[in-house]
């Protein structure tokens, strides 16, 4: 992380100093498309991220520099100014989600950088509203708990980025804790850290370098797969209220009455929180192969059944099977991204030099891998 670049263009642009923050990207293990079906997820922060510095400017707009795209944006704080990049729409709908919560807001500038990978799947957009969320609230002592900036930032991507996202990017970023996983329930918003000190393994990301893009993507049209399910459930029990409050038999009772896709995305949904549940329990038993097993089993309910994977994940897949890795499967909402893999130790270099050799020599593309470190959330660096 370029915290003297960040200063110095700081400096540059704005010719005085700010505040530095920092909002990290997180992994997952296991609970993919679960957050918005009202499951739970099992997220870590990690140790890369968005770090902004940033200023009040005493004016009514916002100024902001974007320093690895070399892009400027300037907006004031209506609606009717909502800019035209669409990383700058990030930093203006946490604005607009403040504000329409009563808070006053000022203008500031800003200059930011981030070393979390764009388009990885490691939650990029969601380190952005965060360390803005979270830095703004400190700035402008506007009072909102942590719970209350997730979904600030949740409701950016809703209302001013085209994607209907769950909670989970968001918490992780904010609630990050070093050396835990987040077990949370998405429906409550209730959590528990739990220890992730996986002994005689390493975790490590391959991204697969095919850009998962969810704007504008068929994310948008899962989520309504499972609603369209939940309500022909809801017909019959109206307990059910998300699909992780169902179960197969309930799915199966309605089976005639959805589409043959949106029977097949709510089986993936159902399933896929019945595996976090049980990975949970594997988890505090240090039974990592149960885990592993259940990471292959979520990889391929989001290939053949969520179909929000990719020929390139797929293959990096078959590659971990075959060096022995314990558990790999395609991470975060899909189409694109990083594998995440839970390698034996002596297993270690010899996947990761099979699984470079061999996506370069299939599809000419050498993916590059992040080595896990779960570290902390959003915080001020001073
Ligand atoms: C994206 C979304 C999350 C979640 C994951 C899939 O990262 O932002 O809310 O739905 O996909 O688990």
């Amino acid at each position: 992380m370029d915290t003297k670049k960040v200063r110095e263009t700081f400096r540059e642009k704005f010719g005085t100093e700010g505040v530095l923050y920092f909002s990290p990207g997180r992994i997952n293990l296991i609970g993919e498309h679960t957050d918005y079906n009202g499951g739970c997820v099992l997220p870590g922060a990690i140790d890369k991220g968005i770090l902004a510095e940033i200023k009040p400017n005493g004016s009514g707009k916002v100024r902001a520099y974007a320093l690895d795209l070399n892009d400027y944006a300037e907006f004031g704080l209506n609606e009717a100014d909502k800019p035209a990049a669409s990383w700058a729409c990030y930093i203006f709908g946490v604005c607009r989600e403040m504000q329409k919560r009563g808070a006053k807001l000022e203008g500031f500038d800003t200059v930011f950088s981030g070393d979390v990978p764009l388009g990885a799947g490691l939650s990029s957009s969601a380190a952005l509203e965060s360390t803005f969320g979270f830095a703004l609230n400190e700035i402008f002592r506007l009072g909102f708990d942590k719970k209350e900036l997730v979904l600030i930032g949740q409701k950016t991507e809703h209302n001013y980025c085209g994607v209907n996202c769950g909670i989970m990017d968001q918490f992780a970023s904010l609630f990050g804790k070093e050396g835990h996983l987040i077990r949370l329930d998405c429906s409550t918003m209730e959590y528990e850290y739990v220890p992730f000190d996986p002994k005689g393994y390493r975790v490590v990301l391959v991204d697969s370098v095919t850009k998962h893009e969810l704007v504008g993507s068929p994310y948008n049209k899962r989520r309504k797969s499972c609603e369209n399910a939940v309500a022909a459930i809801a017909v019959k029990h109206p307990k059910v209220k998300f699909l992780a409050d169902a179960d197969m038999g309930m799915l199966e009772e309605v089976k005639g009455d959805i589409s043959e896709e949106d029977y097949k995305r709510a089986t993936y949904a159902i399933q896929e929180n019945e595996r976090l549940v049980n990975t949970c329990e594997a988890l505090k038993k240090g039974d990592y192969e149960t885990v592993g097993k259940n990471m292959y089993a979520t990889h391929y309910g989001m290939s053949k059944l969520y179909e929000v994977s990719t020929e390139e994940l797929d293959f990096l897949n078959d590659v971990a099977k075959e060096c022995g890795v314990t558990g790999s499967r395609i991470m975060g909402g899909g189409f694109g991204g990083c594998t995440i893999n839970v390698v034996p130790e002596d297993k270690y270099d010899a996947f990761i030099a099979a699984a470079v050799a061999k996506l370069k020599a299939k599809y000419g593309k050498e993916p590059k891998i992040y080595p896990v470190k779960i570290s902390d959330g959003a915080r001020r660096l001073g």
